[in-house]
């Protein structure tokens, strides 16, 4: 993007407080920073982004009221439906407080908002300011999350184990156990939500971290639902970004060194993102289906993500002996670095919509291991849609595991998977070059906010 760009307005932007809607919100600030805007955060106590790795942004919290029982439910629907009604009066108090601040030349000109923080609508159309939406999930789980509302209402939710493999009507590359259902089922307040972030709003434009070259069709059949209200696609925001870190946890780049240290592309990357858990039964299978597939892997297994255990202690005995030098294991990892570094091969991931742009955007080919809601939809279109990954469709079994690993890193399977991701990066190089379509797109949005 061009150098030295005018000041413009201040912008205030509301994140979804989860590592993986923080990520590409601060990425979104850090573009529309180095394009001329002033930057406000207005977040949550709970996951409170840090501000000294964001310098250029002001940081305004604002009260969650989340007793220490819903954070610790695991609830994310709860979670987020108790967000939007504890958060609605305070962010509108702030909001009113600030534009009553504001100097001349420093005035809130609008409020970019995650989808899943609808409340922040309401306080822009109270102090007639405009708001703009940002969609961090793939457009095929909007659409499919939409569409779980009207299978339920035509019985079709929940459906008998027989229909698992069949494939969803109008969302052709989706069968029944791709849908983005939560772990709880689709509970009621599941439907609310959906209903809640997906009905009519009134924000002047939807900004979108996917890329055109990845989802063109439904892209092009959101445009038409949304119309007149545009949509920009400007992903992936974090190749846009300058580079920073919006990490909740501390990053260990020591496994950047011990990388440094093993041949091209002979590195399984394991990660299952920031919320996933795994039971220590599945852990073990996990473990073992490493250490019989004699491939080289870094993985992250993040603290607390083993109920029971506080990080590795419940790996199984022997594990560690028996791979040695063949494995690194860290609390949590740099991942763009680690997926840009040569001597990584491979990507087991849960697909999470960041974990799959950012693989994609290096051109690392994927085992997919779904865990729950967008993931599913995520994984199928890397394995089904995309072919750049395989897909883990049945309980975590180390034989199964084992296989998979030697498919993606050994095999001609996993060459031809690889291949192909590459092929992908290159689109993705192409959309974000100038004249590329999410630069346009950018470009088009920086126009739209400038006015
Ligand atoms: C959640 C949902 O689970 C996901 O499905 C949804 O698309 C976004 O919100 P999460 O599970 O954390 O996100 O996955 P993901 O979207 O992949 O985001 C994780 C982020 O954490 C990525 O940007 C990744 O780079 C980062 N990360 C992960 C690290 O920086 N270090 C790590 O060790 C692991």
């Amino acid at each position: 993007m061009e150098e030295q760009p005018p000041r413009h307005g201040r912008v205030v932007l509301v994140p979804c407080p989860f590592q993986g809607h923080l990520n590409p919100m601060l990425q979104l600030g850090a573009i529309l920073h180095s394009q001329g805007f002033s930057i406000t955060v207005v977040h949550t106590k709970f996951n409170s982004p840090n501000p000294s790795c964001h310098h250029e942004f002001t940081f305004q919290p604002i009260q969650d009221c989340l007793s220490p029982d819903e954070i610790s439910s695991g609830n994310l629907v709860a979670i987020l439906l108790a967000l939007n009604c504890n958060c609605k009066t305070p962010f509108q108090e702030c909001m009113t407080w600030m534009t009553q601040q504001q100097k001349p030349d420093d005035r809130v000109t609008c409020i970019i908002y995650d989808e899943l923080m609808y409340f922040a609508e309401a306080a822009a159309n109270h102090l007639k300011l405009s708001s703009l939406i940002l969609c961090t999930t793939s457009v095929a789980t909007a659409q499919s999350r939409v569409a779980i509302r009207q299978l339920k209402e035509e019985g079709c939710i929940p459906w008998p184990d027989s229909m698992s493999q069949d494939r969803v009507p109008n969302l052709h590359s989706l069968r029944f156990k791709d849908l983005p259902v939560s772990i709880f089922g689709v509970p009621d307040n599941f439907l609310d939500l959906i209903s809640q972030t997906y009905n009519a709003r009134t924000s002047s434009a939807v900004i979108w971290n996917t890329i055109d070259c990845l989802e063109q069709s439904s892209l092009e059949q959101q445009q038409r639902r949304y119309r007149p209200i545009p949509i920009f696609p400007i992903g992936p925001l974090h190749k846009f970004a300058p580079v920073s870190s919006s990490s909740l946890l501390n990053e260990d780049t020591s496994c950047i060194t011990w990388l440094d240290k093993q041949p091209c592309n002979s590195v399984l990357y394991i990660s299952l993102g920031s919320l996933a858990s795994i039971d220590e039964t599945e852990v073990a299978e996990m473990a073992w289906g490493l250490a019989n597939s004699w491939q080289r892997f870094l993985w992250v297994v993040r603290p607390g993500s083993i109920p029971g255990s506080e990080w590795t202690e419940s790996l199984p005995e022997g594990f560690r002996e028996i791979v040695g030098g063949r494995g690194c294991i860290v609390r949590w990892a740099p991942q763009k670095e680690v997926l840009a570094h040569p001597a990584v091969g491979g990507f087991w991931s849960h697909c999470g919509w960041n974990s799959t742009l950012e693989s994609i955007s290096e051109g690392v080919p994927m085992i997919c291991t779904p865990c729950f809601g967008d993931q599913r939809v995520n994984a199928r279109y890397a394995s089904y849609v995309w072919g750049i990954g395989l897909q883990l469709e049945n309980k975590l079994e180390r034989k199964e595991i084992e296989m998979a690993i030697r498919r993606l890193m050994v095999d001609s399977e996993g060459e031809e998977m690889r291949h192909k991701a590459q092929n992908l990066k290159e689109k993705v190089e192409i959309c974000i070059k100038e004249g590329g379509s999410s630069y346009n797109n950018l470009k088009m949005l920086l126009e739209f906010m400038s006015f």
